[in-house]
């Protein structure tokens, strides 16, 4: 069985549930993480240790799911009325929608939160742990995620320019694909030269992941891209900034340097598994 179908059971044996009166309090915190989605942050994790520390695989499950839940809360919360206002995600009716917002809302906080009680109780010893919280607290926190989100939603019907339009993308995006990377260096105790350039690395990714994502949104029907797309036209998307043909092109220069520097900047292992996933997912 591949690591990725490994993980896909963990996942389902490990959806945070609690045990109340409440009539649907548990199917919907399970109905987003069971839908699916790409899992390309847990896969970037795991890759990474799989070729640094092959036998920590099996322990990094929960570090992966930790992302994964943090991933889907801020999805379901871009989906909201108030932020991007979309019905549909992963193939499935938006919980605001199938719900209310309160639902929504709170299974967002839910999932945020759930994620940082899998970190603490992740099998790696104190050290690690710690590092693992700061990584992914400060890249999806204030700093990061949330605040590249607050600069997407309040700027919309504002066009920022290429410099404001990456360090929006880098936060909202970037980060938490760099953090992915990072922690599966920090549960291998890399050296902090592999740290660091992975993590610089996994930046450059994020921008090329949210490049094909603007890109999704002007070339897929909402059907095939199973979430609601034509849903950026009042956004500081790299399509509506750069039009459609150069955005294209941003992408291939951004894939060319990345294949250039899997194979350069890393040990043979772990360039291997970073190409792998870019050749699978671009
Ligand atoms: C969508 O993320 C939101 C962005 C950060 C661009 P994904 O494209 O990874 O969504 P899933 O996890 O596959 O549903
Ligand atoms: C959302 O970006 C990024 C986060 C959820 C942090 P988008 O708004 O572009 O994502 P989609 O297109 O709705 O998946
Ligand atoms: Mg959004
Ligand atoms: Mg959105
Ligand atoms: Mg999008």
């Amino acid at each position: 069985m591949s690591i990725l179908e490994d993980f896909e059971n963990f996942l389902t044996n490990n959806i945070p549930q609690a045990s109340s009166f409440h009539p649907n309090y548990n199917k919907a915190f399970a109905k987003m993480i069971l839908a699916g989605g790409k899992r390309f942050r847990p896969r970037l994790l795991l890759s990474v240790v799989e070729a640094l520390e092959p036998r920590l695989v099996k322990n990094s499950f929960s570090v992966a799911l930790a992302v994964e839940l943090l991933h889907t809360y801020s999805l379901i919360h871009d989906d909201l009325p108030a932020m991007d206002n979309a019905d549909l995600r992963r193939g499935n009716t938006t919980l605001h929608v199938e719900y209310d917002d309160a639902t929504a809302i709170l299974v967002g906080d839910g999932l945020n939160t759930h994620a940082f009680y899998l970190l603490a109780n992740s099998p790696f010893d104190s050290n690690t742990i710690v590092k693992l919280v700061n990584s992914l607290s400060f890249n999806g926190g204030i700093s990061g995620m949330v605040l590249g989100q607050a600069i997407d939603c309040f700027f919309e019907n504002t066009k920022l320019d290429i410099e404001k339009l990456k360090f929006l993308h880098n936060r909202k995006t970037g980060f938490l694909i760099a953090s992915s990377l990072e922690m599966g260096a920090i549960i291998s105790q890399a050296d902090s030269e592999i740290e660091k350039n992975i993590y610089e690395f996994g930046l450059k990714l994020g921008l090329l992941f949210q490049v094909e994502d603007d890109i999704i949104d002007v070339t897929k029907s909402s059907k095939d891209a199973g979430k609601t797309t034509n849903n950026d036209k009042f956004k500081n998307s790299f399509v509506n900034l750069l039009g459609l043909e150069e955005a294209l092109k941003y992408k291939k220069v951004l894939l060319d340097e990345l294949r250039d520097e899997a194979k350069e900047k890393f040990p043979t292992r772990l360039g291997e598994s970073l190409l792998l996933i870019i050749n699978s997912y671009f």
